[in-house]
């Protein structure tokens, strides 16, 4: 994949399946890219908001509006976006935010206004819609799919970063979706037991799906076995997810407390005071994107 010089570099840290270590993973793949000089904004779009309490900003997650979910679903306050942004030494984030609970349904409402409004007649139907949405309105929407809106926030940010990492919610839904469509590369992290197979093909038919529906190509960086130890049930699902994701990179993160201590102090691992051995990993994380994205003004 050839870098688009017109912006960021974009990742969706997705699975559908709860706890497979998409938080984790993500806020130490932003820690690899900072480490390596590039300038990173992460993005939790989980309505639950782990990153975000994680990293310390709970203040963030429980302020008043308007906050992520109208950024994302009212096109007349994008721009807001670029006030929601809250420092880290590692990284920018922008939180997630208790509204954005409301965000399923709502981008569900203005996804079905976008289909209707494809066909003629359809005024009794938009106005029964807009009488239940909050933020979006017919006007707001157009193309038959509703599910760019988070892309085109992301397009009313003023700084430009090298990357844009986002942490995707344990469920396949619009919010899923509308990170998948902004990012249009993900990375899939998976624990390394046999329950977590389900979970990869139902990722791997609905992002097929998606990219039918949108018309786009959705790159998968590689996958992330996660939480590994050395148990027969580990090989079984690496050289299970080798198969799968057969031509892309399956790293290996091993289960480390470490990982969590770090989370628990609201950094990655490489801003944590202990050294931990999986920086190695994570670094190589970092280098496959750097490549495949051709960011060659590395400055660390
Ligand atoms: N490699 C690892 N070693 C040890 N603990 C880990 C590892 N990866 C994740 N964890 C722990 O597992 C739990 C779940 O991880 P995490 O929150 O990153 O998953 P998630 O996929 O984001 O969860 P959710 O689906 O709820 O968003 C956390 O307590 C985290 O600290
Ligand atoms: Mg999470």
């Amino acid at each position: 994949m050839i870098r688009d010089d017109s912006g960021p570099t974009k990742v969706c840290v997705t699975n559908a399946k709860g706890g497979t270590g998409k938080t984790t993973i993500a806020i130490n793949i932003a820690g690899a890219l900072n480490e390596r000089g590039e300038d990173v904004l992460f993005v939790d779009v989980d309505p639950q908001g782990n990153a975000t309490e994680g990293l310390g900003m709970l203040d963030a997650y429980d302020a008043a509006p308007p906050s992520f979910f109208d950024v994302l679903t009212d096109s007349d306050r994008r721009s807001v976006i670029n006030d929601l942004i809250v420092e880290h030494d590692e990284m920018d984030v922008l939180p997630s935010n208790l509204d954005l609970l409301h965000a399923e349904q709502e981008l569900t409402i203005a996804h079905l206004m976008a289909k209707l409004k494809e066909r003629s007649d359809q005024s009794a139907g938009l106005e029964a819609l807009s009488s239940l949405a909050i933020n979006v309105s017919p006007e707001n929407v157009s193309g038959g799919h509703a599910l760019d809106m988070l892309d085109k926030a992301f397009d009313a940010l003023d700084h430009e970063y090298d990357y844009i990492i986002v942490d995707s919610p344990p469920f396949y839904g619009r919010l899923t979706e509308s990170s998948i469509f902004a990012a249009q590369n993900i990375i899939v992290p998976a624990l390394t037991e046999a329950s977590s197979e389900r979970a990869i093909e139902l990722l791997i038919d609905q992002t097929a799906a998606l990219e039918d529906l949108l018309d786009i190509r959705v790159n998968t960086v590689g996958a992330v076995a996660n939480r590994v130890e050395q148990t027969n049930e580990d090989q079984t699902m690496i050289e299970w997810l080798n198969e799968v994701f057969a031509g892309q990179p399956v790293w290996e993160v091993r289960k480390r407390v470490a990982l969590q201590r770090a989370f628990s102090a609201g950094k990655s691992i490489f801003a944590y005071e202990q050294s931990v051995d999986m920086e190695a990993v994570f670094l190589e994380i970092a280098d496959e994107l750097d490549r495949a994205f051709e960011h060659t003004e590395v400055k660390a």
